[in-house]
């Protein structure tokens, strides 16, 4: 496995790989790589003839108080879990390099930021997210890109900006991958304060709470809503950003459950924000 920091190596690589006719798949990730992750690689790497990981903490994507500080950092575990998963390449660019003093271009998709955290933490934040996301895909020129549906509206902007740029790549979006009790994988997870880890299976219980009530033939989003945010709420010391329940392509509120919906949520607990979806339709899915 080799690790580039270079960005015109990165791009000689990536010419060698397209030139050879090779498929080249790409999992974008900040590191502290956890199992969701290695499933991202591994299907990766099972579907292309190279599989590249970037380990970047992309500084444009967190807001002004956020956690780029504290923002779990875990290189050389990395580098032994992408190793093991199949991955011949990481890509780890250093921050001056990626944004040079005198950038001063970005990449923002502008309806689908609007919603959930793009409300919450600000649009700038997707802008962050797309900057890096459309720089990465301009130096590695992947065939196939893998992102998680945990953050489901992450997925939905990327596509969305794949084609919008026809930037000629395949995104795949694979399943949440949570721990044995539930709880949706996350580097965040790392940093909640042991005391509140079992409070933090909140939202998922939640977001199954809503699933129930629509497997009873509950329709009205409202009224699902306001149980799921009781839910929550009977924690005081649990902070809801936002729960609601959406179109999971416009990402705008729907009016009723009469199609496939995404209820998505994010809690603050102990300090640590956490988001959890899940997809649901009048007729299921009942599982995840
Ligand atoms: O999902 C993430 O870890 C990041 O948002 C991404 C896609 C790697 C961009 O920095």
């Amino acid at each position: 496995m080799r690790i580039i920091e270079n960005l015109a190596e990165m791009r000689e690589t990536a010419k060698g790989i397209a030139v050879s006719r090779r498929s080249c798949g790409l999992v974008p990730t900040m590191g502290a790589l956890h199992d969701g992750h290695l499933s991202l690689m591994r299907r990766s790497s099972g579907e292309n003839d190279v599989s590249i990981i970037s380990i970047f903490v992309n500084p444009t994507q967190f807001m002004p108080g956020e956690d780029f500080d504290s923002y779990p950092r875990t290189w050389e575990a990395d580098v032994e879990a992408a190793e093991k998963n199949g991955v011949d390449i990481i890509f780890h660019p250093a921050p001056e390099d990626m944004y040079p003093s005198r950038s001063q271009t970005s990449v923002m998709v502008h309806g689908l930021t609007r919603s959930l955290c793009g409300m919450s933490r600000g649009q700038g934040h997707f802008r962050g997210v797309t900057t890096v996301v459309a720089k990465l895909f301009n130096l590695v020129q992947p065939t196939r890109a893998y992102f998680g549906q945990k953050d489901a509206q992450q997925a939905v902007v990327i596509q969305r900006m794949a084609l919008d740029l026809n930037f000629p790549v395949e995104i795949i979006v694979c399943p949440i991958v949570r721990e044995t009790d539930g709880l949706a994988m996350s580097s965040r997870n790392r940093n909640i304060p042991p005391e509140y880890r079992q409070r933090a299976l909140v939202l998922r219980q939640a977001l199954q709470l809503g699933r129930e009530l629509v497997q009873g033939g509950e329709t009205d989003p409202v009224v699902i809503s306001n149980a799921m945010g009781e839910h929550i709420l009977g924690d005081n010391e649990i902070e809801l950003d936002y729960l609601e329940i959406v179109s999971p392509e416009t990402l705008e509120t729907v009016e009723k459950l009469d199609d496939l919906v995404l209820i998505a949520g994010a809690i603050k607990i102990g300090g640590v924000r956490l988001i959890d979806n899940i997809l649901i339709g009048p007729n299921g899915p009942w599982e995840d």
